[in-house]
């Protein structure tokens, strides 16, 4: 077969040293310190008695000791973030760091290939072809759950066939709240896989007090970013296009903030402050049909209009649609309009037919309405040619042009600060598993600090846990964190959005850095120094 052809920045980037804590120097000597036990509720702590009351732990460094090698298997699960294998490659360097004869196994295409006993072994020279890269292909993701008795049963016989000593699962909310499940499981079950968490989604909420952010949601924003700088170029230059842009996320609005704070489009809109407004479809409507008559008004038919593909979701009337659905779809979907309420068929009816198709899509494997498939762009430039229509003083050109920025951030080469980030996180998961913890999460914290300064620490994933509705159950899952309006990114977007609208005040950030003074190209995002209270000039 002809060998693959690499980039001469491929080449570059498998070279890069990952910047790390430290601490990590030499894990022989690490040693966890149990910091702070918070008490989950009752109900969580009924369903997980064994892993429930643990304690937070942070790594500091001890004496040298010797150990015996570990065996741990990493599996993928959900979209893919840039900096996947990087958590591998850190995962390996620190259990070879450990040991020399240390294992590593991978299970292949996501939590499927624990059920199925798919892996395969990973060593130097098969992961030196991914280090620093983007995507997940090295093993390969998905999204299967492992919930039922007999996947769990399987799980555990898989594990315990390979003798894992752990097993770190890199996931978002959904697959760490499967990861605590299986934690509790194995202990149950007398069976001694270790299992860790790692924080991974570009949606960016997988955080609270103890995640600071989850990787891949700095290389995300950073692509975005400068394709909506690319466009805001455009804009300005041919005078002619709407750009209407809809960016990946799911629920939260994190990416869409962030790159709103990286490129000063004339309008952003945010799920969460349409939801606390209580804003309906028809009021979002005529908000973007006023910007663009004012905007005519001062002889400007172009603009950039940035929309989270959650926000559908965030609309009341939509959301109760949305609710419905969710029940209804698993029942079949014959009759399905019949059995709406009457609210909710008068929501479907007035929505185009192809977004009536594609909310009837099936869910995710964890119940999730899949937003990405929905076209939001689309259907706002409808609505909006159509509002505009109505309007008598309007003698301005409407050219919407539709994108769609999701898949093609997931996946770039990392930016440093997610390359630095996820290799610190492999250190992290293994450091873990090999101080005999279990259902933790693995964290780096002081992202905003240099990496030699970063902080390590384990988190129990059942303290993060709550109840949410899922297909109509009540279900544990670690609480998805949205964009809070009275965030400092929030308050900087607020102060100054009323003259991105008007003024052309837009701001190209470029192409991700690689190489150069660490101003360009490890600094995090606005929202992780925001959310640190660091001054920043947007
Ligand atoms: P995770 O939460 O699994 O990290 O996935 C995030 C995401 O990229 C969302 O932003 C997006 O809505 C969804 O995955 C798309 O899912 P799929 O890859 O199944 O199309």
């Amino acid at each position: 077969m002809e060998k693959r052809a690499v980039s001469p920045l491929e080449k570059h980037r498998l070279t890069y040293r990952p910047k790390r804590p430290q601490i990590f120097e030499d894990l022989t000597s690490l040693v966890a310190d149990p910091v702070e036990t918070i008490r989950s509720n009752r109900d969580i702590q009924a369903l997980f008695p064994k892993t429930s009351e643990q304690p937070i732990v942070r790594f500091k460094s001890g004496a040298s000791k010797s150990h015996a090698p570990l065996r741990v298997a990493v599996v993928l699960s959900g979209g893919q973030a840039a900096g996947g294998h990087n958590v591998i490659s850190g995962l390996f360097d620190a259990l070879k760091n450990l040991h020399p004869n240390a294992r590593l196994f991978g299970f292949l295409s996501g939590p499927s290939g624990i059920i199925e006993n798919r892996y395969i072994e990973l060593n130097q020279e098969l992961i030196a072809d991914f280090r620093n890269t983007g995507g997940f292909d090295l093993i390969g993701a998905g999204r299967t759950k492992i919930e039922t008795p007999e996947q769990l049963k399987q799980s555990l016989n898989h594990c315990k066939s390979l003798n894992l000593d752990g097993l770190v699962v890199v996931g978002g909310d959904d697959s760490n709240t499967n990861a605590a499940i299986l934690a509790e499981y194995f202990l149950a079950n007398e069976c001694h896989t270790h299992v860790i968490g790692v924080p991974k989604t570009i949606d960016g909420d997988l955080k609270n007090a103890h995640i600071e952010t989850s990787f891949g949601f700095d290389t995300a924003c950073k692509i975005y970013s400068e394709m909506i700088g690319n466009l805001c170029r455009d804009a300005l230059s041919a005078k002619k296009y709407y750009h209407f842009v809809k960016l990946m996320g799911r629920s939260a609005s994190h990416i869409t903030l962030e790159c709103a704070l990286q490129t000063h489009p004339n309008l952003a809109l945010l799920g969460e402050e349409i939801e606390f407004k209580n804003l309906t479809l028809k009021e979002i409507v005529l908000l973007i049909t006023d910007l663009i008559v004012e905007r005519a008004r001062l002889g400007k038919n172009y603009g950039v209009i940035l929309i989270p593909e959650g926000l559908i979701e965030f609309i009341p009337s939509i959301k109760l649609l949305i609710q419905e659905l969710n029940v209804l779809i698993p029942q079949g979907l014959d009759g399905i309009l019949e059995k709406l309420s009457p609210q909710a068929r008068q929501t479907y009816e007035y929505l185009p037919q192809e977004i009536e198709q594609q909310l009837m899509l099936k869910r995710d494997p964890h119940g999730n309405v899949k937003v990405s498939q929905i076209q939001t762009d689309q259907l706002l430039i409808y609505l909006v040619r159509s509002e505009l229509k109505k309007r008598e003083n309007y003698t301005g050109t409407f050219n919407p042009v539709g994108h769609f920025f999701g898949y093609e951030g997931r996946c770039g080469y990392p930016s440093n600060f997610d390359a630095n980030y996820c290799y610190s996180l492999g250190f992290t998961a293994a450091s873990l598993i090999h101080s005999g913890y279990t259902g933790y999460m693995g964290v780096m914290q002081k992202l905003t600090e240099p990496p030699e300064q970063w902080e390590a620490a384990g988190i129990p994933i059942t303290m993060m846990l709550d109840f949410e509705k899922r297909r109509g159950q009540l279900k544990p899952v670690i609480t998805k964190a949205l964009v809070d309006l009275k965030c400092d990114p929030f308050r900087v977007f607020s102060e100054h959005r009323e003259r991105w609208a008007l003024e052309d005040c837009y701001r190209f950030p470029g192409p991700i850095q690689f190489e150069g003074p660490a101003h360009l190209c490890d600094a995090s995002t606005f929202t992780l120094k925001l959310e640190q209270h660091l001054n920043v000039t947007v």
